[in-house]
């Protein structure tokens, strides 16, 4: 046979199409790519966050000898508003030493032999003592790797010291400890290695950062997901939602946060840092902001109060683009990028399901393009499988004349192989597709071909796909939210799925211009069976329930020609006999013409371990 590509004439343009999405979810920031070693470094943990959380999460006493303390977190003298608990080491004898250790994350603070770190706190004590505050770099059995001693005085002020460390220990402490009498108060206790991604003080963890870089994503998009639109709507809670000013400045200006995927969220890796990692790795940035309603919770801002959520969103496109004597670039340049970094698209809202979304998008839209015309904006639809509420979504991006609508949806690898084909009906002329979170159902090498056939789909396509990025990102092995995920690392160790190497395969390759192919002498590729049978009767199809208690379930229709199919029943099961959740549908579904169709709907099983799949009557 022959294959002939015509290079005469060029297709769609594939701009931008394949980037990758950052969201804090299995701790991909805190305890991942943000390289600080020290977990609840300003004991700001707290039960909000989650249920066991507390001040001193992450924290144990020392008491060295004789030494004998007692241990509080206090607010009544914070270093800042923002940050209001610290810790009180009340000396009752100083022994050999009294003071506080921090387990770190994972295993304890991954040590390297011959690496140096930077120390820094925030210190005051009672004037009843004098003596120096010991910092070791240890390991759990106290064996000491470094150590610094410094003099603090009794006002709050910030102390920073180099150690270099003599031994590789993945499981080492840091303590500070004093042997005075009188109390000891301590804040903001942190502990980076200097050797950081691209050499940034207070940055990102080197291993972690490089796997992105080696990527070679066209584009970022941040900093989530669900995380953008779940919280309050009050800035200044802890609670609130994700708000982009509440992520720049002083770290220890930064207030803390709730994290949605129940634990704690430093902010240290905020909005500057996300704006220079994009620089660095050469990937535009795409920043996502809420609409001023939590789909969650119902939390709904007010339309007359709309205006400081839209202001949000136009400050921070200066932030990001204006030059130094605007406001919001001025307060860009003060923090250390003087110059411009490039902003082409924003993104308003996350998956949102309801019309108090859709209600406050126009308002938002409306905003942008007046004073911003060349921005693109992304609209978001609501999950894939919410049936109406993704139709929504693509109808207020058409009405709005969004540039793009957020799809987003997670399936198994044989719906991402029959969909090969479900953008070839979507029009150019339509808002396109930002593809903004996408995996089927696990980290094998299966997953990752089917993921790399499918996003050939996309490529085909790029008449109506814009953008399209793997979700999730990251995943601490010791603090699974979410999986499969792209990239796995602890405290010491980075590994890039097979999934992963199908991205950069994508990235690194990925064409400016479709051209068209033509074939001849080849045999026509074979077609889906047709399984009318397959349909009657009942089917149980398999479908691994283990890591989350609801599921959709999808309908595909292999027929072409129009077909009625009446779905009576749904059950969920171990097997046959096990029927653990059953939904009665009696619901007639219209199967559709010649295109692959996807129906869904959503049931729920009673319990989430071992669950073999769905059987579907007909
Ligand atoms: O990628 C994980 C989550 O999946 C995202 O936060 C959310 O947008 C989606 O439901």
């Amino acid at each position: 046979g022959t294959i002939s590509v015509v290079t005469k004439e060029w297709g769609a343009a594939l701009g931008d199409m394949f980037g990758i999405f950052f969201e804090d979810i299995n701790h991909a920031a805190d305890g991942g790519l943000y390289a600080e070693m020290i977990r609840n470094r300003s004991f700001e943990f707290d039960p909000i966050d989650r249920s066991d959380y507390h001040g001193l999460t992450a924290w144990d006493k020392v008491e060295l000898g004789e030494g004998k303390s007692s241990i509080v977190v206090e607010q009544t003298d914070p270093i800042h508003p923002r940050n209001t608990h610290y810790v009180a080491v009340e000396i009752i004898a100083p022994g050999e030493g009294v003071g506080i250790k921090n387990l770190g994350f994972n295993s304890g603070l991954p040590y390297r032999e011959s690496e140096t770190y930077l120390f820094s706190m925030y210190a005051r004590r009672s004037t009843s003592f004098d003596e120096p505050i010991v910092v070791t770099l240890e390991g759990i059995d106290g064996s000491v790797y470094g150590k610094a001693e410094m003099l603090v005085t009794s006002e709050w002020a910030k102390y920073e010291v180099v150690l270099a460390c003599s031994a590789t220990d993945f499981c080492g402490r840091l303590a500070v400890v004093t042997r005075g009498t009188g109390t000891l108060f301590l804040d903001m206790i942190s502990l980076f290695p200097t050797k950081t991604f691209r050499g940034r003080p207070g940055g990102l963890r080197e291993d972690v950062a490089e796997m992105l870089a080696d990527l070679k994503p066209k584009f970022m998009r941040f900093p989530g997901g669900c995380l953008i639109h779940d919280g309050s709507l009050n800035a200044e809670d802890r609670n609130a939602m994700y708000r982009w000013k509440n992520t720049i400045g002083p770290v220890e200006q930064r207030p803390p946060r709730r994290n949605n995927w129940h634990y704690h969220q430093t902010l240290g890796l905020g909005y500057l840092e996300y704006f220079q990692l994009c620089e660095d790795i050469g990937a535009k940035p795409i920043p996502i902001l809420p609409a001023g309603y939590d789909p969650h919770h119902q939390r709904i801002v007010p339309i007359d109060e709309l205006g400081p959520w839209i202001d949000d969103a136009l400050d921070l496109i200066e932030f990001a683009s204006g030059d130094a004597a605007t406001e919001w670039g001025s307060v860009r340049a003060q923090l250390g990028h003087s110059e411009p970094f490039q902003l082409e698209y924003i993104g308003i809202g996350n998956e949102e399901v309801g019309e108090p979304f859709f209600e406050r998008y126009a308002y938002f839209h409306q905003a942008i393009k007046a004073k911003y015309p060349d921005i693109k904006i992304i609209n978001s639809s609501g999950p894939f499988a919410a049936g109406g509420e993704y139709e929504r979504g693509w109808q207020s991006a058409r009405d709005n004349r969004s540039d793009y609508v957020d799809e987003h949806y997670y399936m198994s690898p044989d719906w991402m192989l029959a969909h090969y084909h479900r953008y070839d009906s979507f029009k150019a002329d339509d808002p396109k597709v930002f593809l903004g979170e996408y995996a089927s159902w696990g980290n094998t090498y299966y997953n990752a071909l089917v993921e790399a056939a499918f996003m050939i789909g996309l490529e085909r396509n790029a008449h109506a796909v814009g953008l399209a990025c793997y979700a999730p990102l990251l995943c601490n092995a010791d603090y699974v939210n979410w999986k499969p995920d792209m990239i796995w690392f602890n405290n010491h160790q980075v590994f890039g799925t097979a999934n992963y190497y199908v991205q950069q395969l994508f990235m690194h390759h990925q064409g400016d211009h479709l051209l068209r192919i033509e074939s001849e002498g080849f045999a026509t590729p074979v077609q889906p069976a047709r399984n009318a049978d397959r349909l009657e009767g009942k089917l149980l199809v398999g479908a691994n329930l283990n890591a989350c208690e609801y599921r959709d379930i999808r309908i595909i229709n292999l027929e072409t020609g129009e077909e009625r199919l009446l779905v009576d029943q749904i059950e969920i099961s171990d097997s046959e006999e096990d029927r653990i959740h059953t939904t009665q549908l009696g619901r007639k579904m219209v199967v559709g013409e010649t295109n692959w169709t996807h129906y869904s709907f959503r049931t729920k099983a009673t319990k989430t371990e071992g669950v073999r799949g769905f059987i579907l009557y007909f």
